[in-house]
């Protein structure tokens, strides 16, 4: 047994040839939600963070041994071990990003240059940009391309703490193209440490070549693409962006009972750019979440109170389209659940920092740093019925946690800006930055 440590630099590790254990001594805070055995936290119960100080805690193979302070860790989880100091550093769960859209062929900074002037994002949408600028950008990329893209921003989204991510497809709007991204998004959960959970977003926009027979567009998500997409087993949940220019209501239900019919949960892009009832609808269809909400009604918010549906806040949206930001506040205080994610995307937010979410979500939701905390963490893993095993830091779930260099897990929305994160533990495996 050995411990070192480089100092102020961050953490070292001290290899044992076959160690029972990974251990990490002399972390300065551990925080986490506690979940005493929910899927997730509502309401109240999202500032529920635990904290223990001085802490240590034990793994095995990908799995969280033992947790507590320091002083209490049994002898027997140190006897062969590796054993790394955690000093100066707090550890919390590892991010769950619940909604982001990070395949795609090109980025679009000329059409930020745009809004910067003063042009609106439906506006842009309008004019040939948005959406379908990268349905064409997806559209002539191949999967290889694809493929490294994506390796790329998952080293980078591990780096900034997230160790489990949601990729919608939604950029293809064909057959093939839909398939090529899911496939892709397949390729690269074989090939990442990252865990990764795909959701079919056909009904992202009506691709332009359906622009004069949208429902002709409809009908081949309904009777095409989802049975194929089901029957091959490319994902477990079915999304839609049920707003004004894109998908109705009566085709966003029709769309996602027909995703049910084949065994696909669905989620909703809801109510983002105007109060079109998403909101409402996913109440209907027992949605897992309903994400964005910045026009939801109140009489939704109260649905959402009763009902399981999470509510998916994604403020960096707001933040970089210059929006409202949604009513999280309302939201928690009438106990429903809350989740937070980027929506990392070329279009509406290019930015993968979950910490980064989590001062937005305080400084513009008047959320409180634990419930920014349990939204991205516990609340966000249940999105995407992933709570059993990722999302808080507790014996038997897996060990992904995250070190970062600061005093306590307040200061993680405080100091916005700067990467704090110093290492990650991903299904126990270090990875180490600095
Ligand atoms: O979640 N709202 C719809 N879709 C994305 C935007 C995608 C894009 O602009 O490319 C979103 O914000
Ligand atoms: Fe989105």
């Amino acid at each position: 047994m050995s411990l070192k440590s480089i100092g102020g630099s961050g953490i070292f590790m001290s290899k044992q040839n076959s160690p029972d254990y990974t251990v990490v001594r002399n972390i300065k805070q551990l925080a986490t939600p506690i979940t005493n055995g929910k899927p997730f936290l509502r309401g109240r119960e999202m500032r529920e963070i635990a904290t223990v100080d001085n802490a240590a805690l034990a793994v095995q193979s990908d799995t969280i041994e033992w947790i507590g302070r320091d002083t209490d860790l049994p002898y027997h989880y140190t006897e062969n071990a590796n054993i790394i100091d955690g000093s100066g550093l707090v550890a919390l769960p590892g991010f769950v990003d619940m909604h982001t859209h990070m395949v795609f062929g090109a980025t679009r900074e000329e059409e930020f240059a745009m809004r910067c002037s003063g042009a609106t994002y439906q506006e842009i949408a309008a004019k040939g940009g948005g959406i379908n600028n990268t349905v064409r950008t997806t559209r002539e990329s191949d999967k290889s391309q694809l493929r490294k893209q994506t390796m790329r921003f998952l080293d980078k989204m591990i780096r900034h703490g997230s160790t489990t991510v949601e990729i919608k497809s939604g950029y293809g709007v064909s057959g093939k193209d839909e398939v090529k991204m899911l496939d892709g998004i397949k390729m690269v959960k074989d090939d990442h440490l990252m865990n990764i959970v795909s959701t079919f977003l056909g009904a992202h926009a009506i691709p332009p070549e359906y622009k004069e027979h949208r429902e002709e567009y409809v009908d081949l998500v309904c009777r095409k693409m989802i049975p194929y997409v089901a029957q091959k087993k490319l994902t477990g949940f079915c999304d839609v962006f049920c707003e004004n220019g894109f998908f109705s209501l009566e085709e966003s239900r029709r769309i996602l009972q027909t995703g049910m019919e084949h065994g696909l949960t669905p989620k909703i892009h809801a109510d983002e750019l105007s109060p079109l009832g998403g909101s409402e609808l996913a109440v209907e269809v027992k949605a897992i979440s309903a994400d964005h909400l910045e026009n939801i009604s109140d009489k939704a918010i109260e649905l959402f109170a009763k009902s399981n549906v999470i509510a998916g806040m994604l403020p960096g949206v707001s933040f970089y389209l210059g929006h409202d930001y949604a009513p999280a506040r309302k939201l928690i205080d009438a106990g429903a659940v809350v989740a937070l994610a980027t929506d990392f995307n070329p279009g509406s937010c290019m930015s993968y920092s979950v910490p980064l979410m989590m001062t937005m979500a305080c400084t513009q939701m008047k959320m409180a740093p634990e419930e920014s905390l349990t939204a991205a963490t516990i609340n966000a893993a249940a999105a995407l019925k992933m709570s059993d095993r990722v999302g808080s830091i507790e014996k038997g779930k897996l060990a992904d946690i995250v070190f970062l260099q600061m005093p306590n897990y307040m200061y993680l929305p405080y100091h916005y800006g700067e990467n704090h994160v110093a290492a990650v533990m991903k299904s126990g495996t270090w990875l180490e930055y600095r």
